[in-house]
């Protein structure tokens, strides 16, 4: 049985997903994929840090031709956001004309998406496309289509699986949300 409660400095966090429970989703987004972009080539953009271990456990489902890239994206202190989105680690890697399909935690007002998003769009690939294993609708003021959603959840914040608070719980199998 995984732990139910957790602290995690001055906050608590109860157990919101299992691991099962986000293999599950994670194996159902990975059919789409393999559906979506059967005899296609793809780069698969990685945006760090929160999509590390999602990006790990979808990647190894997928069976389409395909390389990986990553970037990183910051606009998060605490369980805030920012509002100032930096390019803190670049895509290098020739996505001209090519598919790609970045690879995200979760999708919440959408700022740091939009930035990354357009940012790819100046590069000129063939397609682009996202895919999010969780999105906040509520919280969500983008301009751009999320092609593949995990869950939709509510607006609590989350941590494990790759979510972490103040750096911390990234690497716990199972997904916890914040104690109201
Ligand atoms: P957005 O720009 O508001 O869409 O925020 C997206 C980024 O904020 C994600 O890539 C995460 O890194 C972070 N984030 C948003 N919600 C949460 C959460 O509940 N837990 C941990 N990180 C979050």
């Amino acid at each position: 049985m995984p732990t139910q409660t957790l602290h995690i400095s001055d906050k608590t966090f109860e157990l919101y997903r299992s691991a099962e429970q986000l293999h599950a989703i994670v194996s159902r987004l990975a059919q789409e994929l393999n559906r979506d972009y059967a005899n296609q080539k793809v780069v698969f953009v990685i945006v760090l840090k929160g999509a590390y271990l999602f990006a790990a456990d979808l990647l190894r489902k997928l069976n389409i031709d395909n390389t990986v890239a990553f970037v990183k994206v910051s606009s998060y202190n605490g369980t805030e956001s920012s509002g100032a989105v930096k390019e803190q680690l670049p895509v290098t890697d020739d996505i001209f004309n090519q598919h790609v399909v970045v690879i995200e935690d979760i999708v919440e007002t959408g700022l740091t998406m939009e930035f990354l998003l357009n940012s790819l769009k100046q590069r000129h690939p063939k397609t682009l496309r996202l895919c999010t294993l969780l999105h906040k609708p509520h919280r969500f003021k983008g301009n751009f289509t999320i092609d593949y959603i995990g869950e939709n959840i509510t607006d609590e914040f989350v941590i494990g699986y790759g979510f972490d608070y103040e750096e911390k719980g990234r690497n716990l199998p199972n997904l916890y949300q914040q104690r109201q």
